[in-house]
């Protein structure tokens, strides 16, 4: 699908938890990042993410398609997001969770951005726990700010993961099949750290075809619902991490989509609550999740 250079764009939102991330807020995640591998480091740190990890929920997410694309039912997309992989997480939690998702046995398997938290040398215990997947239309990735949080090497992380098979969707876009019947697979880069580009991500999309849109983060969907893509999904929130009723110290949308599915344009969004914590190994009434989609 042609998306016409001068169409009206909707605004990329701006603020302090959302847009490009100004200097000071730069410096302020790499502190906090140093405060998680030092609090990760210690014994209880693990421990109490364990029982943090044994809360996950894996619920199973029925989405209709109109009838023109129901080519495609009985699809499974398995969505993991916010891993965060190397703090309070190994790789030994990474291949109990990977072997579980691969136990479902998913057509697709996305990862939605955060991998790891903030060490390009964390995606080394990705090594052996991903060789699991044998999901037959791939494993795809975006990346996520925690990917991205060291600049230059960036380039690590796509050439790491594309040596493991799984293929980084950095504004790019592919065509895959289900059943005979096509469709597009879009990711774009992250917000706050990347410089996303939906229009290189949908060159190639035909008209007709679904379109499903990998970003990390959730604010994306704006872009993504003007120009009609059918499914958006993100991370990036932890569904607040701790949450207290609708208080939350984590408000990383400034839109309100903190977790959950969301509908605009007749596009949808499903915020994932990821799997990992960000800071400290807690959450509260926000418990982790590994949502699993089936077109209908
Ligand atoms: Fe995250």
């Amino acid at each position: 699908m042609r998306i016409p250079r001068d169409r009206p764009r909707a605004p990329l939102p701006e603020g302090p938890l959302t847009g490009r991330r100004k200097p000071w807020r730069r410096v302020l995640a790499r502190t906090l990042a140093a405060c998680n591998r030092s609090l990760s480091g210690l014994p209880p740190g693990r421990w109490w993410h364990r029982r943090v990890l044994a809360g996950l929920e894996t619920p199973e997410i029925r989405l209709k398609l109109v009838p023109s694309r129901s080519a495609l039912s009985g699809m499974r997309i398995a969505f993991l997001s916010d891993l965060h992989a190397g703090n309070f997480l190994d790789a030994s939690d990474l291949r109990v969770l990977f072997e579980r998702v691969a136990a479902s046995d998913p057509d697709l398997v996305l990862f939605g951005g955060d991998l790891i938290n903030t060490r390009t040398s964390e995606l080394h215990l990705f090594h052996g726990p991903l060789s699991v997947f044998e999901a037959p239309l791939g494993v795809f990735a975006v990346p996520g700010n925690h990917d991205l949080f060291w600049g230059p090497e960036a380039h690590e992380w796509r050439a790491f993961l594309a040596e493991l098979g799984v293929r980084p969707l950095v504004n790019q876009g592919i065509r895959l099949e289900f059943r005979g019947t096509p469709f597009w697979l879009a990711g774009v880069d992250d917000l706050t750290e990347g410089r996303p580009d939906l229009e290189r991500a949908l060159e190639g999309w035909r008209e007709g075809e679904t379109c499903i849109c990998l970003s990390h983060h959730p604010d994306f969907f704006f872009e993504a619902a003007a120009v009609g893509v059918d499914l958006v999904l993100a991370g990036h929130t932890h569904g607040g991490q701790i949450r207290f009723g609708s208080w939350m110290p984590i408000r990383h949308s400034r839109f309100g989509w903190h977790e959950g599915l969301f509908e605009q344009e007749g596009s949808r969004l499903y915020v994932s609550r990821g799997v990992g914590t960000t800071i400290l190994p807690v959450r509260f009434g926000a418990p982790p999740e590994i949502p699993f989609f089936v077109l209908e």
